[in-house]
């Protein structure tokens, strides 16, 4: 079959690189794909989010799957564009609805979602330009640290924590005068969870579903979880506290009526599910979901799926998921995200890399590069995620460690401590 995944990341290279794998794909696209996608199927110079010209493409190249990586266009409903096109409405799209993506694409949706469900979740509060007093009052009655949502997406930026009240109040107010745009016109206050996070996968077709290798990722720049928010720098898989027991807990009191919720109301859903969750003594609760998989979770939660993942998208497509097979594998993963200097803040682009064809033994999945002249070059902040397996998490970090210094960047940086936390 042919299959066209949407994205331009490291999450896309490493669902590129699974696809690539399965024996049913004879042909691959990726649109628009990066210098590393391109080594395991055919960019396309469409953006992800240009649903006319993605559908044209599918029409005239017969492809039979359309698999979408990022957020975006699944919030703008590419799912449904697909669905209400004659000529495109038997053109399976892996992904949820637009009703669906509000799960990620709306803060208040989600927790009143979980609330209709009971699903665990931390206190909370909507409120908007009209409610301003009620936020003060409410912002009260909490405790410190304040944690304060925009409403809409914010490219991973729409979340403040406070430490202290009179400066939740002070942010309180420039998010609804504005700060986010219209994504902070609601904002979302709720009570601050103390425990580590965990990133849980399920793979739904809307009835049944098939949970993933869980994950960690790591957000901040410096090491020891130090200094400003990034889109990731690392991920370890699998994660010593979600066990057997403790994942039985996410399954039953969250993926479960996630996925019986969903179908309930009447949301279309056939597609990833990201359950970001908190390990509050030993209870994992809800901080947020997201309609797609993570960044850079991915990178190592499909070094760990051992499965053809196109099978289980066949699966997800016919609405017969239960009866695929998963399989992970036992060893674990690590990534090592390896950065422009100056990243998270300014930074220069356009810098050649070497070293690619020297790394063994590890992965290498391109987040930001593009081809100048025939030369591999840096393209964004995250630039190449260096994954490897080992017999333990101290053993797979060690070999990306090893991996990540033959690659050559001016002004290269990574963490060395990914997984090591734990
Ligand atoms: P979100 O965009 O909802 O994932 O939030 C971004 C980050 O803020 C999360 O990954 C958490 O580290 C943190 N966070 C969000 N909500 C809470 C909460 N209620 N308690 C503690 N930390 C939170
Ligand atoms: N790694 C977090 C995310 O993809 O949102």
């Amino acid at each position: 079959m042919k299959v066209l995944l949407l994205g331009s990341g490291g999450r896309e290279h490493a669902l590129a690189w699974k696809i690539a794998q399965s024996a049913k794909v004879e042909k691959l696209f990726i649109a628009p794909g990066n210098a590393g996608t391109q080594n395991v199927g055919e960019n396309v110079d469409i953006k992800a989010d240009d649903f006319e010209a993605l559908k044209n493409f599918v029409v005239e190249n017969g492809v039979d799957m359309v698999i979408v990586g990022p957020e975006d266009p699944l919030v703008r409903g590419v799912y449904d564009d697909f669905k209400n096109d004659e000529r495109t409405k038997n053109v399976p799209v892996i992904g949820p609805s637009k009703a669906g993506a509000v799960l990620e694409g709306s803060k208040d949706f989600a927790k009143q979602f979980m609330k209709r469900h009971n699903i665990p979740t931390a206190k909370y509060e909507t409120f908007d330009g009209t409610t301003v007093e009620e936020g003060l009052k409410f912002l009260e009655t909490l405790k410190a640290p304040y944690v304060l949502k925009a409403d809409g997406l914010c490219a991973g930026k729409g979340v403040l924590i406070l430490p202290t009240l009179e400066e939740a109040k002070k942010e309180f107010k420039e998010m609804l005068g504005g700060m986010f745009g219209n994504a902070s016109a609601r904002v979302v206050i709720e009570e601050f969870l103390s425990g580590i996070e965990c990133s849980v996968f399920a793979l739904t077709d809307g009835k049944n579903y098939k949970i993933l290798p869980e994950a960690k990722d790591y957000k901040r720049i410096g090491e020891h979880d130090t200094g400003l928010n990034t889109g990731g720098m690392g991920s370890v898989s699998p994660v010593p506290f979600a066990t057997k027991e403790w994942m039985q807990k996410v399954e039953d009191r969250i993926i479960r009526p996630t996925v019986e919720g969903l179908a309930e109301e009447n949301i279309e859903y056939k597609g990833f599910i990201f359950f970001g969750l908190i390990n509050v003594e030993g209870e994992p609760m809800v901080i947020e979901y997201n309609c797609r998989m993570g960044d850079p979770e991915t990178e190592t939660v499909m070094l760990r799926l051992k499965s053809d993942i196109v099978d289980l998208f066949e699966g997800v497509a016919e609405g017969n998921l239960d009866k695929r097979d998963i399989e992970f594998d036992e060893r674990a993963a690590v990534c090592v995200m390896l950065v422009s200097g100056g990243y998270p803040q300014a930074y220069a682009k356009g810098y050649e890399i070497t070293g690619l064809d020297k790394v063994e033994d590890s992965v290498v999945f391109h987040a930001g590069t593009k081809m100048q002249n025939g030369k591999v070059v840096t393209n964004g902040g995250r630039v190449i995620a260096v994954s490897s397996y080992g017999k333990d998490k101290s053993e797979a970090l060690q070999n990306s460690f090893t991996q990540a210094q033959k690659i050559e960047f001016t002004d290269k940086y990574f963490r060395r401590d990914i997984g090591q936390d734990l």
